[in-house]
């Protein structure tokens, strides 16, 4: 993995009816040229809603620099399992990366660390990056389920659960130590941090994270792209 880019993802949730994401993707890509120069210093990741996946990949290929994450994905692998959508699946569409175990996976869908663990493992297998998304309690018990190998090929996301949609950032020292131990626990892979990053704060995160998980800022897509051009300024 490339440590001297710094990884933006716009992590939609379950926002935008199809013709909103249509309309964020159209207005996206005419202006990728804009920001050509910033993907010298940033990889994008869009994770839309399954739903969308195909669409997004589809403008996404033509497009340096941005590939297309899902947000989850189902810790059985191909077969009976009504309503799943397995690693297999996402891979064949051309998706490159997966969140797993977001905080609201855990708190709204009762995800546990094991479960978690089996979708890392799914998502190996299938070629795809997993993107882990952990609170600061979580980073050791999950990272003791995983092997060093799986570690060494996911990219962590510190998320604290408090700094989620709130408007409120964590503080940078506290977001500094939290990425000090969640990189001796999962290893020297990429960490991001996310939980209301906006234009006003990105900077100072990543001063001390390799990226930022972006929900609320990533929905309107000319706030988005001025967080891709933060990549490359000074504050
Ligand atoms: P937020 O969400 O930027 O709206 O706080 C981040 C996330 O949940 O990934």
């Amino acid at each position: 993995m490339n440590m001297s880019k710094k990884i933006l993802i716009a992590n939609w949730k379950s926002h935008k009816t199809a013709s909103e994401a249509q309309d964020w993707l159209t207005t996206f890509a005419k202006k990728h040229q804009t920001f050509i120069e910033e993907m010298d210093h940033c990889q994008v990741i869009i994770a839309p809603s399954f739903l969308y996946l195909e669409a997004v990949i589809k403008v996404c290929d033509n497009l340096s620099g941005v590939s297309v994450a899902a947000q989850d994905v189902s810790h059985f692998p191909l077969g009976s399992y009504t309503g799943a959508v397995a690693a297999r699946q996402l891979a064949s569409l051309g998706v490159s990366h997966a969140l797993v175990g977001h905080s609201e996976r855990r708190k709204y869908f009762g995800e546990t660390h094991s479960l978690v663990a089996q979708k890392i493992e799914q998502l190996i297998e299938a070629k795809i990056t997993p993107i882990v998304c952990v609170d600061e309690q979580e980073i050791q018990q999950q990272a003791e389920l995983i092997t060093k190998q799986q570690a060494s090929n996911c990219i962590i996301a510190y998320e604290p659960a408090s700094a989620i949609g709130s408007g409120m950032g964590q503080d940078l020292p506290q977001v500094h130590k939290a990425i000090d131990i969640a990189k001796k626990a999962f290893g020297d892979v990429p960490v991001l941090y996310g939980g209301s990053v906006d234009e006003r704060n990105i900077h100072e995160y990543l001063l001390v994270a390799d990226g930022a998980l972006v929900g609320g800022s990533s929905l309107d897509v000319e706030l988005f792209i001025q967080l891709i051009s933060a990549t490359n300024s000074k504050p």
